[in-house]
């Protein structure tokens, strides 16, 4: 069902925001359920067409979404007008909306066609400068750079850190200056709060967040320099917006 996926704001309680991030398809300990992987869940059409609604429609929902982005404003305040900016994966356009209002280009790219069609259909008053395309994002790795900046939303939690190091320094390896992604972070104070929602019988966060030291682990070796951090919802919230530019 729709609301396997990580953030089904619908039933989603205060001490709850963490599932933002982090995807409700997982054991508690952290692991895939057998049948369900993110390359392949969101090409169904049913799940493309529910996803906006499913988490970004309650009360809660619209609330983080609106922080999110104005994160992800800030994330790309310094870059140019009119740069050409890859948003990988694009899903249903959420993020690329927000890069496209500031003036940007954007090629969506994306593994399941349904989330394009989505996206395509959101976005046509953006008309050329809003692009798609069907890939795999660990296909970058064996293109040029080609963007001079790119997004990388909501995925890195679906896979265990050698995975997000692979994904991510795929979307590095196209991009020539600036890369924006998100993550939950693992820290003392979010293990607790967890500890206190399992207590209360809510759904253990699963998935992949990564500690302090991941964060780092994964940026040196994505072959990126962080350059600012921000956290969407501090109290409630493990998402956190890494701002970074590609090393020297
Ligand atoms: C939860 S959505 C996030 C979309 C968007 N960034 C956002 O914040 O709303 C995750 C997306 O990752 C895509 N995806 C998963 N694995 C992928 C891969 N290997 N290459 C490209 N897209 C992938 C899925 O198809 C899905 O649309």
């Amino acid at each position: 069902m729709a609301g396997t996926d990580e953030s089904d704001t619908a039933k989603r309680t205060v001490l709850g925001w963490d599932s933002d991030m982090n995807s409700q398809n997982s054991t508690a300990g952290g692991r895939y359920k057998k049948n369900w992987t993110p390359s392949e869940h969101y090409k169904d059409t049913k799940i493309a067409e529910q996803y906006d609604k499913e988490r970004f429609s309650s009360v809660s929902g619209k609330v983080f979404d609106r922080l999110e982005k104005a994160a992800i404003r800030r994330a790309f305040r310094d870059l140019p007008a009119d740069s050409l900016i890859l948003d990988a994966p694009s899903g249903t356009g959420r993020l690329a909306e927000t890069l496209l209002e500031m003036g940007h280009r954007v090629v969506g790219l994306d593994i399941s066609p349904a989330m394009l069609t989505v996206a395509q259909r959101k976005l046509a008053r953006f008309g050329e400068r809003y692009q798609t395309r069907v890939a795999d994002v660990n296909d970058l790795a064996l293109e040029p750079k080609q963007f001079d900046a790119a997004l990388c939303a909501r995925v890195l939690m679906h896979f265990p850190i050698e995975e997000q190091i692979a994904f991510l320094s795929a979307v590095c390896h196209a991009t020539r200056r600036t890369v924006v992604f998100n993550q939950s972070l693992d820290t003392t104070y979010q293990r607790l709060r967890r500890q206190v929602k399992r207590m209360l019988g809510n759904q253990a966060p699963a998935s992949f967040p990564i500690t302090p030291a991941e964060a780092r682990r994964l940026i040196q070796e994505a072959g990126l320099i962080e350059q600012a951090r921000y956290h969407v919802l501090p109290l409630v919230s493990e998402a956190t917006v890494f701002a970074c530019r590609i090393g020297d």
